[in-house]
């Protein structure tokens, strides 16, 4: 059985959660990460440098949590990353305690890559917790803005005002308080980013 309902998944399709790995202190440290199935594996590719990386070398464990609370995304992007855990079912790393689902993530191999190296990993434990409710257009504009703030050092100041511009139509339609709150997060680093002395001239 395959996890999306004997749908061929192909390859390229990448998918959004957020993931938890341990700190050298043994602290879970949560990021949004993509990830690809690869038959009943998946696979986690972190750019270097990054410390979802370093975690995944010294305890090659990780949970994928599944959320649609946006406030995570966003606040783990802009230095709020310390939501609340809960230990896992059965892997050393814990589980975020909102996931709607979670899979707990052992590493079975690593293809070494100078930019982004790839970790397959077995789905050791699984796990729902709560009902997924459907998407609201406001929370795939936060999802789309948070990805464009994890790329602030390499797009353009201009390319970011207007695609923000776009998804800021979707945040005022279906907004409610926890993506306007992301959405406020999110638009308060753009802003800070641009304010960096190297970057200021840039502003459109
Ligand atoms: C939706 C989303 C998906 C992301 N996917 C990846 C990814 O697949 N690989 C990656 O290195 N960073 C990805 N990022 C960026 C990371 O979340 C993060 O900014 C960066 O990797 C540093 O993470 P660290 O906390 O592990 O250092 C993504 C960000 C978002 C918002």
């Amino acid at each position: 059985m395959d996890h999306f309902g004997g749908l061929v998944q192909p390859q390229s399709m990448i998918r959004e959660a957020i993931v938890t790995t341990l700190d050298a202190d043994g602290a879970p440290h949560l990021t949004p990460l993509g990830y690809r199935m690869i038959g009943e594996d998946v696979l986690l590719a972190p750019f270097i440098p990054s410390r979802t990386l370093d975690n995944l070398r010294r305890c090659p464990a990780a949970v994928l949590n599944f959320t649609d609370d946006v406030r995570i995304i966003a606040g783990c992007l802009t230095g709020r990353g310390d939501w609340p855990t809960r230990p896992a079912l059965r892997g050393p790393v814990p589980r975020l305690a909102d996931a709607l689902a979670h899979w707990e993530l052992a590493v079975v191999s690593v293809i070494e890559d100078a930019e982004r190296p790839q970790f397959r990993c077995a789905i050791v434990a699984r796990a729902v917790h709560g009902e997924f409710t459907g998407f609201s257009r406001a929370q795939s504009a936060v999802l789309e803005a948070a990805i464009l703030v994890s790329r602030l050092d390499r797009l353009a100041p201009a390319k970011v005002a207007q695609e923000l511009r776009y998804l800021q139509g979707a945040i005022d339609k279906t907004a409610g308080p926890r993506e306007q709150l992301a959405w406020d997060w999110l638009l308060a680093a753009v802003q800070a980013h641009a304010q960096q002395p190297s970057h200021a001239a840039d502003a459109p």
